[in-house]
């Protein structure tokens, strides 16, 4: 169980984070910090208007107070070795000067939005403005209830920084057209706000291009959002190193390991005991001219100056090509291996997170699944295994997938 100590813990925000831990086993708040200490009555746990007061015994501070808050409760948290989940909004330069340096002492996780959705918006806006900023206009367009005092929203500001880094940051943002009598430039982002009524929030980003329009929308209905991401987020931020991170961090957590398939299409040509690099460079050469594509090519380090080389080719090539690698190896030992399947997990988390061809191993090595052949990328890793264990290792490598 987490043991939270809640910072703002008498705002709405912390009514709302306070509703949701009761209802989850996973959580505690063990004390809550409010400059309004004072008047605080019939909460569950004791409330300090000084974060110095707070003796009880916690993994995290949960913050949804307001920037003036902040340098109190880095000291604190550095002091006590505790990571940081920060949710109030509007820090300044300064601020996050100091949010970084502290990061290097504890894990820091701080967002200006904690919905899932949101940062799901905000990812999508990025993929989708990298694929077709070129000839689409791009516009964001909020929706807020009559009381929000500012505009464009924070959520609207940030899903335009990342659109905008994504189309290569030169895009102007325009905020009023309305004495513009000029036509749309090519590298405007314009924001536009609207305010009435009760509405949660709602946020669109719109691609509008020749003859068609590509509209991405995220609705709120209640607070709620923001702090089930943000329990989310203690959640993650509890797991993690020093340092800083964002909501950005925890999507790409999801997503490590998002694929796990299997292809009996290829065939592995090994070729051991070859004397000379000149060797290797006449096969890759004699491939070439045949015209065959190769798929996973490994090279141990020689031995005594003797040379490996394994690669696989599709099957119904793979006569062709050792008949091809025989004529050139100089004496080399030529073998072809045809019962094999090749077995791949994928997923773009794996670019950032460390360990992951470990747990794969780990999981074919428990399974006793021999490994022939491996190649990996930054999003890839692909074992060449025995055709046999196939699903054997599928098995254990959907049990992978987040
Ligand atoms: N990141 C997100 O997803 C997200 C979502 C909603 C709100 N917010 C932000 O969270 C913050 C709180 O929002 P809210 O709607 O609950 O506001 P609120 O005004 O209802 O509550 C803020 C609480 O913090 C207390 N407080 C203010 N300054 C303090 C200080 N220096 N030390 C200790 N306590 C202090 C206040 O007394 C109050 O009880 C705001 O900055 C808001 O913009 C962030």
């Amino acid at each position: 169980m987490i043991k939270i100590i809640l910072s703002g813990c008498m705002g709405k925000m912390g009514r709302v984070i306070m509703n949701l831990v009761e209802q989850n086993p996973n959580f505690t708040i063990v004390a809550g910090c409010d400059k309004m200490a004072p008047a605080a009555e019939d909460f569950p746990f004791p409330v300090y208007s000084e974060l110095t007061k707070c003796t009880e015994e916690a993994d995290v501070v949960v913050d949804f107070s307001r920037p003036d808050a902040l340098p109190k409760i880095l000291r604190f948290a550095q002091q006590k070795n505790m990571p940081i989940v920060l949710a109030s909004t509007g820090y300044n330069a300064n601020d996050i000067s100091s949010i970084e340096y502290a990061s290097e002492n504890i894990p820091i996780m701080c967002s200006s939005n904690y919905s899932l959705g949101i940062n799901l918006l905000k990812q999508l806006s990025t993929t989708a403005t990298t694929i077709l900023s070129s000839n689409f206009d791009i516009e964001i367009e909020e929706r807020h209830h009559n009381a929000k005092v500012d505009a464009p929203s924070g959520t609207a500001m940030m899903l335009a920084d990342a659109v905008n880094k994504a189309a290569g940051g030169d895009l102007e943002y325009v905020y009023d057209r309305h004495e513009n009598r000029n036509p749309r430039g090519k590298r405007e982002l314009g924001l536009h706000a609207l305010r009435g009524g009760s509405i949660t929030g709602e946020h669109s980003v719109i691609f509008a291009g020749p003859d068609e329009v590509v509209e991405l929308r995220h609705v709120a209905y209640s607070r709620n959002i923001f702090a089930l991401g943000a329990l989310r987020a203690t959640e993650f931020i509890c797991s993690l190193p020093c340092g800083l991170y964002d909501m950005s961090s925890l999507l790409t957590q999801q997503q490590i390991i998002t694929g796990a398939y299997s292809s009996e299409s290829d065939a592995i040509i090994s070729i051991s005991n070859i004397k000379s690099p000149a060797t290797i460079n006449n096969i890759f050469k004699a491939i070439k001219d045949a015209d065959i594509m190769l798929d996973i090519i490994s090279q141990p380090i020689p031995v005594n100056n003797v040379y490996t080389l394994s690669i696989s080719v599709s099957k119904p090539l793979a006569d062709k090509a050792y008949k091809i690698i025989l004529g050139v190896s100089n004496g080399a030992t030529v073998e072809v291996l045809d019962d094999i399947a090749k077995v791949t997990v994928e997923g773009s988390g794996m670019a950032h997170h460390a360990g992951v061809s470990g747990d794969v191993f780990a999981a074919l090595s428990n399974a006793q699944v021999p490994v022939l052949l491996i190649t990996t990328s930054e999003t890839k890793i692909t074992c060449c295994i025995p055709k046999e264990y196939t699903q054997t290792a599928l098995n254990v490598l959907k049990e992978l997938l987040h």
